[in-house]
């Protein structure tokens, strides 16, 4: 009787060993670590290979950036670098709302709603007179046909006004690719979208390189919105701010991928012209590529963001722009902007490493180890050398605990028996 019931608590103990066995293994799977499918990857993340830098193990690659603003408060808004899709409204595989098909290149994998939802914070919109409205389009010579019409600006402009009302703390920023000639016509979408209700005046952006306002004022004053036209005209006809008074920006497009160098594009100042208090840096192909994109959001990225900081006289990037910028290889675009929050709001290498009230680069040491290196060794030799060391690591990881799991079974299993 004694035995038996020894052995019926060994049993049991052996099921809850195993239960517990196989919940760490099937557990959610980290930044970098091998992955199967989807629902694999901890939340933030999806799972995805990038052939194009020879990365073709299945791996979590994040998605989310971390909210800078919750992490370190009271900084003015020009100290805080924000994930910026190019040309986010042209939705791969999307249809125009006149019921054409659209012939015109796609940048992005993802609705303008899921982009704010994954910490997108900077758009660039292309808008044009289309339909007596303002419509986004992606066209040619300003003028904008059914098959290069994405839908109408208002749509987008309404979403973004309906995610600042249910998110009272969160700023969005617009770039537009002007091509609007009708009178007062970005004026008549921002009312009929009532986003115009957050737009920070143009009187309350610095001319001379001084700080931008709080951004905790911004939000106290439900100032959240800030809009950049490209034509210079519309600050003084419609109260737009016009980009290059206040932004500075590198040249984009395949010319703007060279690396080391890091010119400005025709339209703006130079990229060291301080009296500009902010900087955005593009990084994206003059053809939208979604398969070389992976490779491009990833270490490429990072030493790009570095040579462009050096040139804008040693300033991190507050806006980083590209095309699918869900892609990449681990870290990605949201790993370039911590590390562009880390620099500007408290002097560390990622915003993950600031201290809550601490003084400016007083950086805590992460608990856990940073994000395995993005970068994947390629045959070509064009990429830098292999750093992957952390996520062949997690791989053997897993299959150490499957072995584990494997002899423990075995060890437990003989033990009852010879009992
Ligand atoms: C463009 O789409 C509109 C519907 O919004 C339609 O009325 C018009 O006929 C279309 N034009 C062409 C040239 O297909
Ligand atoms: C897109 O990128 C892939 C991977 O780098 C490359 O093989 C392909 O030639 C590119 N396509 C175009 C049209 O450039
Ligand atoms: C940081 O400062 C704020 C405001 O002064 C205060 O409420 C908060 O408790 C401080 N946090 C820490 C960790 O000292
Ligand atoms: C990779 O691991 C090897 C052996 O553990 C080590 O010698 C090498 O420095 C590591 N490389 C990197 C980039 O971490």
């Amino acid at each position: 009787m004694k035995r038996l019931h020894i052995i019926y608590n060994l049993q049991t103990q052996f099921v809850v060993l195993i239960a517990i066995c196989l919940f760490a293994y099937s557990s959610s799977s980290k930044i970098g670590e091998t992955c199967r499918s989807e629902n694999k990857c901890e939340f933030g993340l999806t799972c995805q290979t990038c052939p194009a830098n020879g990365n073709t193990r299945p791996r979590c690659s994040r998605i989310q950036i971390s909210n800078p603003i919750s992490k370190v408060k009271g900084l003015p808004f020009n100290r805080y670098s924000w994930l910026t899709t190019h040309n986010s409204f042209a939705l791969a595989g999307a249809r125009s709302t006149t019921g054409s098909i659209i012939i015109a290149p796609m940048n992005q994998d993802d609705t303008i709603v899921d982009q704010l939802r994954n910490g997108v914070r900077g758009f660039m919109l292309d808008m044009y007179d289309f339909e007596n409205d303002i419509w986004l389009c992606h066209s040619t010579q300003g003028k904008c046909f059914n098959f290069t019409s994405f839908q109408p600006a208002k749509n987008v402009l309404s979403e973004m006004r309906a995610f600042l009302d249910s998110n009272p703390t969160e700023i969005i920023t617009i770039f537009i690719e002007d091509y609007v000639t009708s009178p007062q016509g970005l004026t008549k979408v921002f009312q009929a979208s009532g986003i115009n209700k957050y737009m920070l005046p143009v009187s309350r952006m610095p001319k001379n390189g001084e700080d931008w306002p709080i951004v905790d004022d911004m939000i106290q004053k439900n100032q959240r919105f800030i809009a950049f036209t490209s034509k210079s005209s519309k600050e003084a006809s419609e109260g737009i701010a016009f980009q290059w008074k206040y932004v500075v920006e590198n040249q984009y497009g395949d010319e703007g991928m060279q690396e080391g160098s890091c010119p400005n594009r025709a339209e703006s100042p130079s990229m060291n012209t301080k009296s500009k208090s902010l900087v955005l840096v593009n990084y994206f192909h003059s053809t939208p590529n979604r398969s070389q994109s992976c490779a491009d959001n990833s270490a490429p990225l990072l030493s790009m963001m570095k040579t462009c900081h050096d040139a804008s006289g040693n300033r991190w990037p507050n806006f980083i722009a590209v095309d699918y910028y869900q892609r990449s290889d681990g870290g990605g675009v949201p790993e370039a902007v911590d590390e562009a929050n880390g620099h500007l709001a408290c002097g560390c290498d990622n915003i993950a490493y600031c201290k809550e009230n601490a003084t400016f680069g007083s950086c805590d040491v992460p608990p856990i180890s940073p994000p395995p290196p993005a970068s994947e060794s390629a045959p070509n030799g064009n990429q830098p050398p292999p750093t992957n060391n952390q996520s062949n690591n997690a791989y053997i990881g897993r299959t150490a605990k499957l072995m584990q799991l494997v002899v423990l079974i075995l060890a437990t299993t003989t033990f009852l028996t010879l009992l």
